[in-house]
């Protein structure tokens, strides 16, 4: 990885890190991206800043920021929060409508129930992954193991592109949630709504397409951040 792409999700995480104020609930997101964002906001609350426990999107996000020294809500629990003040996370690509993809870290499906908990969804990127056009980055979709391949069929006959099941070095990914990823390869979406109305088929749990969520964008490009605000 290059350095200049680490200073930028770096200086995107810092700028995150500032809109942060005391007492706000934090949804952390999953990635390289958001996990500077958690460092970040660990320096915060080591200075002095009050938060209440945040929620975080993956097992790995949560044992970073428990070591960065921020408090997690358990998700599970009878009570958890069903809302989060600001929820901050990275994405695969980002386009000037604030449509992205994600799921490149197999987090989509808890990233997007907390994007959804949230009052406010600012999402983090390099400058590499502002597009013009989603799609070039393959669509994650979290599927049940439970008939997959038949799931992955209807995904083709839908879409018209053949799912690659993801896999990782020890076999098949399962994702936190016991699930299976199908990465699909596009090449462009450009009618991100019609994809994913596509996608609401028996199997498919979640789709990494966040149309509406987000409401700012932060892209680090070199020497500054630059700020993308959802038109009204
Ligand atoms: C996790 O499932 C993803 O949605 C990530 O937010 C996305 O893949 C961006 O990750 P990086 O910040 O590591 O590029």
């Amino acid at each position: 990885m290059t350095d200049h792409v680490t200073a930028e999700r770096e200086a995107a995480a810092a700028a995150a890190a500032a809109m942060v104020e005391p007492g706000m609930r934090i949804g952390l997101g999953t990635g390289r991206t958001a996990l500077a964002f958690v460092a970040a906001l660990g320096e915060r609350v080591a200075g002095g800043l009050s938060l209440p426990a945040a929620v975080a999107t993956s097992r790995r996000t949560e044992d970073a920021a428990k070591a960065a020294g921020l408090a997690i809500c358990d998700m599970m629990a009878d009570g958890a929060p069903t809302h989060v003040d600001l929820a901050i996370d990275g994405a695969d690509e980002v386009d000037g409508n604030l449509c992205l993809i994600k799921g490149g870290g197999a987090s989509l499906l808890r990233e997007k129930i907390v994007a959804h908990m949230a009052a406010r969804f600012v999402v983090l990127a390099d400058a590499a992954k502002r597009v013009d056009t989603l799609g070039a980055f393959p669509l994650p979709v979290e599927v049940v193991p439970f008939g997959w391949t038949a799931t992955a069929g209807q995904i083709e006959a839908a879409l018209g592109v053949a799912p690659v099941l993801r896999r990782t070095a020890e076999g098949v990914l399962i994702t936190d949630n016991g699930n299976y990823v199908l990465d699909c390869p596009l090449g462009r979406i450009d009618d991100p709504a019609a994809t994913a109305a596509a996608l609401a088929l028996p199997g498919v749990v979640e789709h990494g397409l966040f149309i509406t969520e987000a409401d700012v964008a932060l892209i680090g490009t070199a020497g500054r951040v630059e700020t993308l605000t959802r038109a009204k």
